[in-house]
């Protein structure tokens, strides 16, 4: 089939060389004519995992191509995926901007049938927005369909080519038809294509989110209590998660989620729900709690190092909001770097993936260590940010060794309490009980 995918950020660069991966014939249009010319000589302008090979394999094959032209891109797609930004806006709602600029052009340039499919993560009632904008300057017929992404930085590959359920939003049998041809190829296992009314999808996939958030904020919450009545988080969240109800998944505690959606979406719900006069109070807790939850290392450093942390110098071993990325994103670890400079700590950081990200935006505030060992040399603490797998299973006699003091902060949670104890680390980590 001929696709085309507007906007080639993180979800429309996935979309459309995933959908070049099973056939079709996709053309990927960006207005940044710099990136386009870096994608069109094969280079992948962010990290994901696999989607290097399966980029370079369909650029070679014909199949994935680019251009800065939206008019080339309606003439080349019977399917146009719009992957735009839609960033909070300051009172928390979605931007929709660029995707009901797109949409008008959309409906200029126009000249046969076509599906036009919100991809964004969009407040409800877009479909119904963008199907006002293009049908005011539209000379053909066209159908709206709303097709929200499931896609898991650091997975996103691999949730694209096997996800465990498609949901479409249609009210056209005719485009209904075509987009389940599209993704036929993708639920060969029988995980389901579920089809309904563009609203529903639309909201689908906010609940989605700001249920795994509430989960995980959930979680933080019992962990913060633990440590106040000393039970150990791990066995609780053990013990909870063998309930097929709960389900073992996104239950593990830590220093808060982040990233690209998770915050941006449950501020979205929030606020669509205080427009469509509903007040989520669940929400309003998630968020606080989060916000919070993303410095609870900060009274542990501080009630073992002080107040003043001038004259330490601590190490940071993860900047990523997650591993497997380099998205920086509302990261826990630049809230806990921007608390431990406010403090007067010199910082060390090393991060496999996230350092230029960081390095962007924080310039020579903090160093940039070569290695994870480089960064604890010398330094009279550990931190830990973000789970890397490279963190899970460090030589410990080199952190002796390298720590002025062998004390680690973890907010992830990575070593077993008793390993700590018979390595000799003074250790904290999240709801669980503190090496002293
Ligand atoms: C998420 C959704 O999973 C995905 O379906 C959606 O399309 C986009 O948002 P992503 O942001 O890439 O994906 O990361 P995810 O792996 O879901 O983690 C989100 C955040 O939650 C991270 O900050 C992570 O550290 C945190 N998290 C996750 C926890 O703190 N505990 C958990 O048990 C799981």
């Amino acid at each position: 089939m001929k696709i085309t995918v507007v906007g080639t950020g993180y979800v429309g660069l996935v979309t459309g060389t995933c959908l070049a991966e099973t056939g079709n014939d996709v053309l990927c249009v960006d207005i940044d004519k710099n990136k386009v010319a870096k994608m069109q000589n094969g280079e992948v302008p962010i990290y994901e995992p696999h989607l290097d090979i399966l980029f370079e394999r369909n650029i070679n094959a014909g199949r994935l191509k680019f251009t800065t032209e939206l008019e080339e891109g309606l003439t080349h797609g019977q399917i146009i995926f719009l992957a735009l930004p839609t960033p909070e806006d300051e009172d928390g709602s979605a931007d929709l901007s660029y995707v009901l600029g797109v949409a008008e052009n959309i409906g200029k340039l126009m000249t046969d049938y076509k599906v036009i499919v919100d991809k964004s993560t969009v407040p409800v009632g877009t479909a119904e927005k963008v199907t006002a904008v293009v049908a005011k300057h539209a000379t053909v017929d066209f159908d709206v369909v709303s097709n929200p992404e499931f896609l898991r930085e650091g997975f996103a590959v691999d949730d694209f080519l096997k996800p465990e359920r498609i949901v479409i939003g249609s009210s056209s049998e005719k485009a209904t038809q075509l987009m389940e041809r599209l993704y036929k190829p993708f639920v060969r296992s029988g995980n389901p294509i579920i089809i309904m009314d563009e609203k529903s999808a639309e909201l689908t996939k906010y609940a989605a989110n700001s249920f795994l958030a509430t989960k995980i904020t959930f979680m933080n919450e019992i962990a913060n209590f633990c440590e106040k009545v000393g039970a150990d988080v791990d066995k609780v969240r053990i013990g909870m998660g063998t309930d097929s109800r709960i389900g073992k998944r996104f239950l593990f505690p830590g220093i808060g989620y982040g990233g690209s959606c998770f915050p941006k979406d449950v501020k979205a719900l929030h606020k669509s729900g205080k427009d469509n006069l509903y007040n989520f109070q669940i929400l309003d807790a998630v968020i606080n709690v989060n916000n919070k939850q993303k410095t609870a290392l900060i009274p542990k450093v501080v009630s073992h190092l002080g107040e003043d942390l001038s004259g330490k110098t601590i190490a940071i071993w993860g900047l990523a909001f997650k591993p497997e990325t380099d998205d920086i994103r509302e990261a826990p670890s630049l809230y806990i770097i921007d608390e431990l400079l406010s403090r007067g700590a010199t910082l060390k950081a090393f991060d496999p993936e996230a350092m230029d990200n960081v390095q962007r935006k924080l310039g020579d505030k903090i160093t940039y260590a070569d290695s994870m060992y480089d960064a604890i040399e010398n330094t009279d603490a550990l931190i830990i940010c973000t789970e890397w797998s490279i963190f899970r299973t460090p030589n410990f006699q080199k952190l002796r060794e390298n720590l002025k003091a062998p004390i680690i902060f973890d907010g992830r949670n990575l070593y077993d309490i008793a390993e700590m104890e018979k390595e000799g680390f003074t250790y904290f980590s999240i709801g669980r009980k503190n090496v002293l």
